[in-house]
């Protein structure tokens, strides 16, 4: 790692390995929330390749209030800290640093570091936060053991959680308490954790593949552990999993988790420590929706899966932060569709991909999976970074197999144990292990934007030969203007005109087998001989590769593939493709709505098919991804052909609708088997349809008053007060008094309210910010309000008079001050604004240029400076 250049910039290119080494660490915390004294002693021990080189710690509002070398305590000439940097001048050689510092939780809402959350003491300090709590090298390529000692009020801090295993604790005294964790795995600072308060468990023990017995333990505050029970139990399923698909084991005698109210992420995978936003961990059926059982499972697996893919094998610096977190997407993914369904998770996967991932890779944050320069690292941890680096590990997969993946998987996890790696470390552990070259492979991982496959056909009605001729390209994205071609691996399959799938592989001037062709060039061409007829061709069957890609069907050819599809994906994006052609296609949108129409109406009335993947067939493409897809996006017309759509299929579906709604009451009624789960999914988006038709809103009503799940009501809920229902207040008002305690909960009406489709709906959030529900304070409020108000609110954000604009960046300043990377978040809503139509462009252009020298932080200005250049 190293410092920022001229530019501002830190460039990967600058990398340097450590001047100084640190094999072992010991901290003593005097817990205090006003006010704790952090004792460090650091091992240091210079690299013999580099000696000479000066001794540099970082440090970021640090109270320093002793220092000494090896026992001696060092004179003031021996040192200096600027509030960034310390510098202990005249080592050389192997040393002890002895540093005491005081910091302060209590005030500290950045929420990195050592803060407050209720009445609990937690860290975070993932990228840049450990030196917030100390002076060390605060580099991820940095690994000492570590050895924490806490010590505490015992009334206020009964229990005293740290990294590691626990060694003992002892009583001091005068009410205060010590407790000593020991961590024997080589450890970045920036998954160091400790937690501190009157917390409660809920707890079981196994033992793992390997033989070791394993404590595990969900941790919360007291009247919160009774909603433990699900993650826990996801806990234990991922650490199976681990074992069975990736021959991975746990590595410690326990694992603890801890649940707090304010954490800026959804949670943080500290080694032995988990911490994580209570929204993943808290949940009964009372409080949370069926999502939210299943989103608290995935990502307590992406946490719990880090353990080797981060943990055990770190990153060498910053920039390698997809090897992490791509790889552990890609892993928490495979988990999900190995214990449910493989299909829905690939369609809500795609989902996000397309609705966030690909406006994020067209527009002025647009990136590479690895980044070669950033100004601050807290804002690359983005949907690229998350998504597009899983797709990649995806592709990998497609092209080399599952068993060959696998042995490269395990070759990377030996060759780098307790070691921080590259991305040349994994690819070249893939490279041995499958006997395949990638080097064009790692393309994807240095060009930013989205490839596009562009399809054609010609059948030469005599010879009976059928060729599709394949071009790629990759449009340009900021500081990139040419691009390379990519290693695409492309599924296709071909049906006759029996719906037969024709099984004779093409000649090609490239590799093809069992229906992959691996695309290397810009353009290749596969040629099939002597066909009866002209063949109907299918393309990147599970999405295989993470491309837009065009071939010119006629309407009547997707609906015909809608149902010929083996691959469950592609038949839900044929339908998602007529719904589009419907939305944007003028020449052909009354024939793809007629034709999508027909498709669903067979849907609905198909008792064999899962409802949940019905559910998800009703999901019409949303705003984003529409906008996406155009070059200017004029947002009253983009939202009215959509709500117009909406509006004429659910009156020529109503029958169906109404019927599938009642068919499924029963299986619907409770549990979380996937069955009633896949029920209340369907029920609740013909709920939705349904409400559409009738202003009185009765269905939704009678829902709302009878549901007993919380995804039953607040589907209901959503109907109520989206369609503006008579009874939309009183159910309002009966929700939040049932629920004024439960701050999870409350979230949910709040992103109820700050997403009703309407330009007024500005008025209504800002009311709510003059109540005692708003609490800037608290990531997960400042998201239920702003954020889905910013991401999810076309009408209301995009607002004609530009007052939703002005709102948003209006806020952005005032909570730039609270907690930056909230803050930073919620600007990412302004990463399109160039292609808005006008009058939009400019009114958020403004927006974005009145907050020109308003911003403090280092997050908000690198955002606010890409934006605008
Ligand atoms: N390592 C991250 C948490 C993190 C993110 C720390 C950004 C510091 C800055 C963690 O593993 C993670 O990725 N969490 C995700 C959820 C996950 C399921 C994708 C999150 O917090 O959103
Ligand atoms: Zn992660």
């Amino acid at each position: 790692m190293s410092l920022p250049r001229g530019d501002g910039f830190v460039h990967l290119a600058d990398y340097r390995p450590p001047a100084w080494r640190i094999p072992s660490a010991e901290l003593q915390f005097e817990l205090d929330p006003e006010a704790t004294e952090v004792l460090a002693r650091l091992v240091l021990s210079p690299d013999p390749a580099r000696p000479g080189e000066p001794l540099e710690l970082d440090g970021e509002e640090l109270e320093l209030l002793a220092i000494a070398l090896d026992g001696q305590p060092l004179p003031p000439e021996r040192y200096d800290y600027d509030g960034q940097r310390l510098r202990v001048h005249g080592v050389a050689a192997n040393c002890v640093l002895d540093t005491r510092v005081r910091i302060h939780p209590a005030t500290n809402t950045r929420l990195e570091g050592l803060y407050c959350s209720g009445r609990l003491l937690l860290t975070q300090c993932e990228a840049q936060g450990f030196r917030r709590i100390t002076f060390f090298a605060d580099r991820p390529d940095v690994m000492p053991r570590w050895r924490i000692v806490l010590r505490a009020d015992r009334a206020a801090y009964p229990v005293l959680l740290a990294n590691g295993n626990p060694v003992g604790t002892r009583d001091l005294g005068e009410g205060r308490h010590e407790a000593t964790w020991e961590n024997p795995h080589p450890t970045p600072a920036y998954l160091f954790a400790i937690a501190a308060g009157a917390m409660e468990r809920v707890t079981s023990s196994l033992e793992t593949m390997e033989g070791r017995r394993v404590e595990l333990n969900i941790w919360a505050e007291p009247g919160d552990v009774a909603r433990c029970a699900y993650a826990l139990g996801a806990v234990e399923r991922s650490l199976r999993w681990d074992e069975r698909r990736f021959g991975r084991c746990y590595d410690l005698d326990v694992f603890n988790v801890v649940a707090a109210q304010d954490f800026t992420m959804g949670a943080m995978e500290n080694k032995g420590l988990n911490i994580f936003n209570a929204r993943y961990i808290l949940a009964d059926e009372a409080t949370a929706t069926d999502a939210d059982f299943l989103a608290i499972e995935s990502v307590v697996a992406h946490e719990y899966l880090h353990n080797w893919s981060g943990n055990r094998v770190t990153l060498r610096d910053w920039f390698q932060l997809s090897l992490k977190e791509g790889l552990t997407v890609f892993r928490d993914t495979e988990f999900s569709s190995d214990l449910h369904s493989r299909a829905l998770k690939r369609i809500e996967v795609v989902r996000l991909l397309r609705s966030r991932q690909f406006p994020e890779d067209a527009g002025a944050l647009a990136h590479p999976v690895r980044p070669d320069r950033y100004r601050e690292i807290s804002n690359f941890y983005t949907m690229t970074i998350y998504e597009k680096g899983a797709e990649v590990i995806r592709v990998l997969h497609t092209l080399v197999g599952e068993a060959a993946f696998r042995a490269g998987m395990d070759r990377y996890f030996a060759d780098n144990d307790g070691r921080a790696a590259t991305l040349e470390d994994f690819l070249s552990a893939h490279a041995a292990a499958s006997g395949r070259d990638l080097s064009q492979f790692a393309r994807w991982y240095s060009q930013a934007g989205t490839p596009e496959l562009r399809i054609s056909e010609a059948f030469d009605e005599t010879s009976g030969d059928y060729t599709l001729t394949v071009t790629q390209n990759t449009p340009p994205t900021p500081g990139q203007p040419e691009k390379q071609p990519l290693l695409i691996p492309l599924r296709f399959a071909l049906y006759d005109e029996a719906g037969q799938a024709i099984t004779t592989p093409p000649e090609s001037d490239t590799t093809v087998r069992d229906g992959l062709a691996e695309l290397t060039r810009e353009t290749h061409v596969l040629r099939w001989r002597g066909l009866g007829a002209r063949p109907l061709p299918a393309f990147n069957q599970g999405y295989a590769a993470p491309v837009k890609l065009h071939f010119e069907y006629t309407v009547p050819q997707r609906a015909r593939l809608a149902r010929l599809e083996r691959d469950a994906f592609n038949r839900w994006d044929l339908l998602q493709q007529l719904a589009t052609e419907a939305l944007l296609g003028t020449p052909h949108a009354e024939a793809a709505t007629a034709a999508l129409g027909d498709a669903l109406a067979d849907l609905l009335s198909d008792a064999s098919t899962d409802p949940a993947f019905v559910a998800e067939c009703l999901a019409l493409p949303d705003f984003d991804t529409l906008a996406e897809a155009l070059p200017e996006v004029d947002v009253d017309a983009l939202v009215a052909r959509r709500e117009d759509l909406l509006d004429r299929l659910a009156e020529e579906l109503v029958e169906p609708l109404q019927a599938r709604y009642e068919a499924l009451a029963a299986v619907a009624r409770g549990g979380l088997d996937g069955a009633a789960m896949s029920a209340r999914a369907l029920r609740n988006a013909c709920l939705a349809w349904l409400t559409r038709l009738d202003p009185e809103a009765r269905l939704s009503q009678a829902q709302f008053d009878a549901a007993g799940t919380m995804t039953e009501r607040l589907a209901a809920l959503r109907c109520l007060l989206h369609f503006q229902a008579p009874g939309a207040p009183a159910a309002l008002q009966a929700f939040r008094d049932a629920h004024a305690q439960d701050p999870l909960v409350t979230d949910k009406w709040i992103a109820l309210l700050a997403t009703r489709p309407d330009p007024e709906t500005l008025a209504d959030v800002q009311a709510l910010m003059a109540t005692p529900w708003w609490k800037p304070a608290n990531p997960n409020r400042v998201r239920a309000l702003l954020g889905s108000f910013a991401r999810s609110n076309p009408l209301g954000f995009h607002r004609r008079d530009g007052a939703g604009y002005r709102f948003v960046a209006g806020q952005v300043a005032a909570l730039d001050a609270i907690n930056p990377q909230v803050a930073a978040r919620l600007l990412g809503g302004f990463e399109s604004w160039r292609r808005w139509a006008a009058p939009r462009r400019e009114l958020a252009r403004e927006a974005l240029a009145s907050l020109q020298g308003k911003l403090a932080s280092p997050d908000g200005r690198d955002l606010l400076q890409r934006l605008l250049d």
